[in-house]
This record gives structure tokens, sequence and C-alpha cells, in this order.
């Protein structure tokens, strides 16, 4: 791979640009649209599902038809999970661009993937799942708008519904990186609960092969 088409030197750049111009969100349409015109690599170009989300639906059981969302969808391994398992999956992306590219990397996927913005849902998404996946999206947002993504986030949960994220550690105190991502200390990620929905498991899991460390956390919706 030669650095002009780098994905990650690209994100890095647009990122680090994007926070400096006080427009949290601006780079990702920017990147993914960079690659639908083959400028650089596809970005996260996972085909698995994240093991953390894979453990934790099998762990559920069955969807039976119940509404899942996956926030922050890319290219759409774990919506595929999810929908696999027996969710009615809905799956959103900021970025239009990504949006078409997972469509057509999936043409016969049941999901339903639509463009949609965490910090600012349309009303049908509001308190309509009982099950949000959320894997490396609050860390690729700047974080002067970490808070705002956690309202989102437990603002798409219905009574009784549940939510894992899954995020980078950042060891507490230490300072955030100039470019993305800005991943989550651990009072971070305690402030992804909040109006009436309750941490119940926050679990760090050691880096391995080279990854990061992961935070997954557990939260509820009080019935
Ligand atoms: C780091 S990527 C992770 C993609 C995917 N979840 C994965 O793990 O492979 C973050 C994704 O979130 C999307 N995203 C960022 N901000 C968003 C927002 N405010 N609302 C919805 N999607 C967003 C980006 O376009 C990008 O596809």
């Amino acid at each position: 791979m030669t650095d002009e088409r780098s994905w990650a030197r690209a994100a890095d750049r647009l990122g680090t640009a994007a926070a400096r111009d006080g427009e949290p969100t601006r780079w990702f349409e920017e990147l993914w649209s960079a690659a639908v015109r083959d400028e650089v690599d596809t970005p996260w170009p996972r085909t698995d599902p994240m093991p953390l989300v894979a453990q934790h639906l099998a762990a559920l059981g069955p969807g039976e038809g119940r509404r899942a969302v996956v926030v922050g969808v890319g290219l759409g391994a774990d919506a595929q999970a999810t929908a696999a398992h027996g969710w009615a999956t809905t799956a959103f992306d900021i970025s239009p661009s990504a949006i078409r590219l997972v469509t057509a990397r999936y043409p016969d996927s049941p999901v339903e993937f639509r463009v949609a913005d965490l910090l600012d849902l349309p009303e049908d998404l509001r308190g309509a799942f009982d099950l949000v996946v959320e894997v490396f999206t609050v860390q690729a947002m700047p974080p002067v708008v970490r808070s705002e993504a956690g309202a989102g986030l437990r603002a798409l949960l219905r009574p009784g519904g549940e939510m894992v994220a899954v995020q980078v550690i950042r060891p507490d105190g230490a300072p955030y990186p100039e470019e993305p991502p800005w991943p989550l200390d651990e009072a971070e990620m305690r402030a992804l609960a909040g109006d009436d929905v309750r941490l119940v498991s926050l679990d760090r899991h050691a880096s391995s092969d080279g990854q990061w460390p992961l935070w997954s956390a557990v939260l509820r919706r009080d019935a």
C-alpha cells in the first residue's frame, strides 16, 4: 500500500483538520467518498463481526424479530451478524458514501441500511430499539461531542432495551491524541450511562496480536 492510498493516513489528516475547524463529523463523508472515487483504499474494511459483539449476540440468544440498531455501520460486518441472530436490524451511518458501499457489499441483506446522524437523530429512531450495537463510532468523533454522542446512543433504546459499546481504552490521565481515534478513559465509558440507562458491566480486554486494548460496556434502559 502506498502512502497516497492509505485510508488511515487520510483519516488522520481529514479528522485532524475537521476537529481543528470545529466540524467534528465533516471528515467521515470526505474519507468514504474518497474511497468511492478510488482515491484511497476502503476504510475500516473488517469482514468479520467484532468478536466482543459476536459473543454478546450469542449470549443474548435469538433476536426473534426484536429490533436492533447498529450505529456507525461502516462496512456492515456487525450489522450482518446482528441480523443473522434473528434481530430486525437497522444500521445507520452519517456518510452517504459508506451506505452506498455497504449496500453494494451486501445487496441481499435483510438489514435496513440508511443515512442518519447519531448527533441529530431522526424521530423514528428514537426509543425504537431493544438492542443497540456501537463499535468505534464514539471514539471516531472528537471529544468535544462526547456527551452528545452518549445521549444519542441512549436515545435509541426503548424501555428494557440493552446496548453493547466497544471502544479503545485511553489510560486514565493520558492526553487525547491529536488525530483520530480519540479513545475513551474509564470516566467517559461510565458517562455513557444516564437518563434512566444504567451501566450493567464494564470490562477491559487486554491487547492481543498487536491490537489495541478494548472496553466493552453493557448498558440497559429501565423497563
Ligand atoms: C471508526 S468507523 C467504525 C465503523 C464500524 N463500526 C466498524 O467497527 O468497522 C466509525 C463509523 O462511524 C460513522 N460515524 C461517525 N460519526 C457518526 C455519526 N455522528 N452518526 C452516524 N455515524 C457516524 C463513520 O462514518 C464511520 O463509518
